[in-house]
């Protein structure tokens, strides 16, 4: 299993390192556009390896895609990370243009590769790499709803005053601080719906946490976060490379599913070695349905903005 990872910075970083510590593929390739940068940050990672005892081979290139060839998986992080007070979605017009190119410059060289796309907005960027790309649908992935559910778990855990491992729960829709749609109903603890445990008071705030849970950290970090990103990205990896067969709430083109179409919104999917094997479409509440239905006209309003 050959990843491919464009982008060097925090987040492509964190990625290539989770990967690599997990010791699931063979070799990582980081890209970056900064000359030496991929190279620095792939030969520090290579000298964890025998620290942390892995195996995978990390390479680092300056923007010379043949290096990528041949990968089974490529995560796009390239692009600008929002800063303080910056929504998602104000990134488009510089990330547009470099997304385009960025997956147009990898399928050139790994025309049979399955695209995980994290830059932001990532809804629209994924839109933008199925309209751009032509690929077939379940080999483009955005990463958000396994970043947004790591952060619902935690926040649910604090509530809970629980530890992590007993807390189950998903967050489907858009990846932005008013689309993301916490599935409270459905969160658990230890199989026990966390609703007997938790106030709708409580829950409330668990939600409204969830949902600015990369701003809340942009605030604090001056940039957006990087270890829960890497972390999610390596998850849909693995998924993927050892054909998991996992569900995970991903962005994926919609042809009617949930009552959505032409549109890449997060819902929950089953990932094996094929990428996006199946939409699973799981019951929703009136208010989560409705949620939904709010968040994918605020992520087709971003798409608008796309020139296609
Ligand atoms: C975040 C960015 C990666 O939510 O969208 O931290």
């Amino acid at each position: 299993m050959k990843v491919t990872v464009v982008g060097a910075g925090a987040v492509g970083a964190s990625c290539a390192e989770y990967i690599a510590i997990k010791n699931f593929a063979s070799e990582v390739v980081l890209l970056d556009i900064k000359e030496g940068f991929a190279e620095g940050k792939a030969m520090d990672l290579m000298q964890t390896a025998s620290l942390n005892g892995f195996d995978t081979k990390i390479t680092g290139s300056t923007n010379d895609y043949t290096k990528t060839a041949g990968s089974d998986v490529v995560v796009i992080t390239s692009g600008i990370p929002r800063k303080p007070g910056m929504t998602r979605e104000e990134l488009i017009g510089i990330n547009a243009g470099i997304v385009k190119e960025v997956s147009s410059n990898l399928i050139a060289q790994s025309p049979d590769a399955i695209i995980i796309v994290v830059s932001n907005p990532m809804d629209t960027m994924t839109y933008l790499v199925h309209k751009s790309t032509g690929l077939p649908k379940n080999r483009i992935i955005g990463m958000g709803g396994a970043l947004d559910s790591a952060r619902f778990k935690y926040r649910l855990a604090e509530a809970l005053e629980a530890p992590i491992s007993d807390v189950d729960g998903m967050v489907i829709g858009g990846h932005s601080d008013v689309g993301m749609v916490p599935l409270t109903t459905l969160a658990t603890r230890n199989s026990v719906p966390v609703t007997q445990f938790l106030s709708e008071e409580r829950l409330n705030q668990v939600k409204e946490d969830t949902k600015v849970g990369g701003a809340t950290l942009t605030k604090l970090l001056g940039t957006s976060a990087w270890y829960a990103p890497g972390a999610a990205v390596s998850g849909l990896v693995q998924a993927i490379a050892c054909d998991q067969k996992k569900i995970y709430p991903c962005s994926t083109f919609l042809e009617g599913e949930y009552g959505l179409s032409d549109i890449c919104i997060g819902v929950p999917v089953v990932l094996g070695a094929n990428g996006i094997e199946k939409v699973v479409e799981i019951e929703l509440s009136d208010a989560e349905k409705e949620a939904l239905k709010t968040s994918a006209e605020g992520v087709s309003k971003t798409n608008g903005l796309l020139e296609l």
